[in-house]
């Protein structure tokens, strides 16, 4: 826990486990999402036609039947887009509405506008397309196999692995593949558009990122960007699945609000939205790992191949990712890691939690499992004698310098607090004794890169208003998902100004406010937002001390902010008292400010600079029991110890650890996604596609934040949770091998791939079997 906060007498609104701001409205149902807010009079409801072919050319859509269907207004095709027909973030090769040519199943040809969602709902599926069927790649490697990428491969070299392998003593080498994931969001995409004069728009919108959905509207419009206003209150989630997909939602909605001059509101229902929008990149491994007798890893070389779907979206900084996260915790000399963007035609696959920064270290997480299992030697060890460390062993395979390595501490408190040596110990000798039912235990670290991997992207702004009342409110570029942005920013608000939480609000982000702001995503948000509001309370509290300090003949920093006072010469006054003196006396009474993030760099063609500001460290320890004749599981107790540095707000990172951990845990143990084979995603509802659920929980779940302080100079020495904790059930998987392992006497490597559901459990379990029969 955060020393600092302990201090009695000290005053301080960071540091403080205060609830999350909308707690209370999420409890009594009262919070506002989009489909929440009262609809204006004449407001009507989108809903999409979409492909029914995974690739193929079409010249004309028959729309007669959608538009003698009930209550349908009007419908719209890709030639009625006034502006750009396109939504794509960084390649512009995302159409909003197919034109000629569609490349997966679900893709959205046309938005059909009626009184009511059902309506439109129902008409969306009365077109008549003529398609011509064009070949399909429907999996990673049948795009890899015809060299078929969404962009260039990329490709990070360190030493000469080649060489160090062919030396080493010993090697391990396989495949592995691991699943996407679909970010399940609660509240499901949606926009609603409202028409203000001279074709302005107004766009309400789910979106972790508003200004991107501004300009992705005025392009399609055909506006600048100054007409086009983007207001998100909150999500119902986002989990990187509204970074930048919900821009086809907003630009649809848009487009049919500004042919119509009405309002209108598309939100998806949750087939359509899993059809439609891309998810996790699943990834498929080829892996050979040279290493000597003690499990020290000399070399590695990995070739990852990612199912990018039918655009870029992301995929390019998700793959860089990916590749600058193969270390995880571990020093790696010689490396030659190679990342293939496969060009699937399957939804285009987007940000979830970690980036494909999960993807590249469970790569690494496998061949330690193995190194250590053909050594007979507890995994932890292994890992231990691999950890970044002294100079020498503390410089990143893409040349970054680790100058805040925890991780051997970190390590070493949790395996004494989870008594992983006395488990491990207690779990060999019930297997020993269970012929049916196996137990298997397994610890594993996490390091995180914290920041945009494209340098531009860490800058934020806020903007700070005191009224004369003295109450505040402040709007910052950063958006709430659930995860606490927004009470974190309010706490440095208030910290800053010296007044109590309850005296600060949040307003709804809003591209009219804060421009050109970045994504809330890669966990910078309340980093970066949280260092732009600072910036700008800052300013005002200067003023009002200056101020004060000048009626009282004091210098200005003499006056202190505590406690909804200012101290001057040893005599309180009220904040609120201070602020209408001030107003009268015509200080300027809110600020503007901004930061952007220093010392970053990256030099994409050799992947090499310094991406990141600063790590974020972790571990877990999972303890599973399996039953070997059904594959089914339980997660009897997982332990886990988190480096949030000096947390803004323990509480909270708290409820991100656990909640990240059962979503990592469901990407590798039961979310499957399944292709039928003409390119249909089958699992488009929770029917078949299985998120965890409370009672996956496990009953002994104990989380901590390590005691510790960033060593960048980061917003109080915080540090950022969102994604980091999303590897730490890698000890789940891990624990899952183990129990699996327990069948061959620990002697076989199980083959199991991610997501390890029963029946991949079962198959792994017949492996060890039938390669360990005598
Ligand atoms: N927590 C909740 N409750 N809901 C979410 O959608 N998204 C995650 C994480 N935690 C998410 C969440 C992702 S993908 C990111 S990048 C971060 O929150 C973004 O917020 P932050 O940068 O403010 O931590
Ligand atoms: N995380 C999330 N979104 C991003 C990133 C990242 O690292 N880089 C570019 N967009
Ligand atoms: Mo998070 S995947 O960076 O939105």
């Amino acid at each position: 826990m955060n020393s600092r906060t302990e201090l009695p007498g000290v005053w301080a609104e960071v540091g403080r486990s205060h609830p999350h701001e909308s707690a209370m409205l999420h409890v009594l149902g009262s919070a506002t999402y989009v489909d929440d807010v009262a609809e204006l009079h004449g407001t009507l409801h989108a809903a999409l036609g979409l492909s029914q072919q995974a690739h193929a050319t079409f010249t004309a859509i028959d729309l007669a039947a959608v538009k003698a269907s009930a209550g349908v207004v009007a419908v719209l095709v890709a030639a009625d887009i006034p502006g750009f027909n396109d939504c794509g973030p960084i390649i512009h090769d995302d159409p909003i509405f197919a034109d000629g040519l569609v490349q997966y199943v679900g893709q959205p040809l046309f938005v059909v506008v009626a009184d009511t969602h059902d309506n439109a709902r129902r008409a969306a599926r009365l077109a008549q397309v003529d398609y011509t069927a064009l070949p399909a790649h429907l999996t990673p490697e049948a795009a890899h196999a015809a060299q078929s990428y969404v962009l260039p491969p990329m490709r990070l070299q360190r030493g000469d692995a080649a060489a160090r392998l062919a030396q080493a003593p010993r090697r391990a080498s396989g495949t592995l593949s691991v699943g996407g994931q679909e970010q399940f969001y609660l509240e499901g995409q949606v926009a609603y558009a409202i028409p203000q004069e001279e074709r302005a728009m107004r766009v309400l919108c789910s979106t972790q990122h508003p200004s991107e959905m501004q300009h992705v509207v005025a392009h399609a419009l055909g506006v600048l960007a100054h007409r086009v206003n983007v207001e998100c209150r909150r999500m119902g989630g986002g989990f990187g699945g509204k970074e930048s997909q919900s821009a086809l939602w907003a630009a649809a909605a848009a487009i049919a609000a500004d042919k119509l001059q009405r309002p209108v509101k598309l939100r998806a229902d949750r087939d359509d939205d899993m059809l439609v929008t891309g998810k996790r990149h699943c990834f498929r491994y080829t892996y050979e790992v040279g290493y000597d007798d003690t499990g020290r890893i000399l070399a590695v070389k990995l070739e990852m191949v990612l199912r990018a779907g039918y655009s870029a979206d992301l995929s390019g900084p998700v793959a860089t990712r990916a590749i600058c996260h193969v270390d995880n915790a571990y020093y790696l000399s010689d490396v030659d890691l190679r990342a293939f963007c496969g060009k699937t035609n399957t939804q285009s696959n987007t940000a979830f939690r970690g980036f494909g920064g999960p993807q590249g270290a469970l790569a690494i997480e496998y061949a330690i499992d193995d190194i250590a299992r053909t050594l007979g030697m507890d995994a932890l060890d292994i890992r231990q004698r691999n950890f970044y460390a002294e100079a020498g062993r503390d410089v990143t395979p893409y040349g970054q310098q680790l100058d805040d390595n925890v991780i051997a501490p970190l390590v070493a408190e949790l395996e004494a607090s989870s008594e992983y040596r006395q488990r491990r110990h207690a779990a060999h000798a019930f297997n020993a004794t269970s012929p049916i039912l196996k137990k298997g235990l397994a610890m594993t670290p996490v390091k995180f890169g914290i920041a945009f991997n494209v340098n531009h992207l860490n800058q934020a702004g806020a903007l700070v208003h005191v009224y004369v009342d003295g109450s505040v409110l402040v709007n910052h570029g950063g958006t709430e998902m659930g995860q606490g942005i927004h009470t974190k920013v309010m706490q440095v608000v208030a910290h800053e100004l010296g007044i109590p939480l309850a005296q600060v609000r949040i307003s709804a982000t809003d591209t009219a406010k804060v421009a050109n702001t970045s994504a809330t995503a890669a966990s910078t948000g309340a980093d970066l937002n949280g260092k732009a509001a600072q910036a700008a309370a800052r300013q005002i509290r200067d003023r009002l001390a200056a101020f004060i300090a000048s009626q009282h003949g004091v210098s200005a920093d003499s006056v202190d902010f505590a406690d909804g006072k200012l101290l001057v010469a040893g005599v309180a006054f009220p904040f609120a008292e201070v602020v209408a003196k001030a107003y009268l006396a015509r200080v300027q009474l809110w600020s503007d400010g901004f930061y952007a993030t220093p010392g970053l760099h990256w030099d994409s063609a050799s992947m090499t600079g310094h991406p990141f500001s600063y790590f974020a460290y972790g571990a877990a320890v999972a303890e599973v029991l399996i039953d070997t004749l059904t594959g089914e599981w339980k997660l009897l107790r997982a332990d886990v110890l988190y480096d949030a540095g000096q947390s803004l707000n323990p509480a909270i990172d708290i409820g991100q650890v656990e909640g990240a951990f059962i979503q990592g845990m469901g990407w590798l143990t039961t979310e499957e996604l399944c292709w039928n084979k003409d390119g249909k995603l089958t699992t488009h509802a929770p029917s078949t596609y299985k998120i965890p659920t409370v009672s996956d929980c496990p009953d002994d779940f104990r989380v901590a934040l390590f005691d510790n302080r960033n060593v960048t100079d980061s917003i109080h020495r915080s540090k950022a949770v969102g994604e980091p904790p999303l590897l730490l059930p890698f000890s789940v998987f891990f624990a899952l091998r183990d129990a699996v392992a327990s069948v061959g006497d620990y002697r076989i490597n199980p083959p199991l791939n991610a997501p390890a559901i029963s029946e991949e459990i079962l198959k792994s379990i017949e492996a060890v079997q039938l390669a360990s029969a005598p």
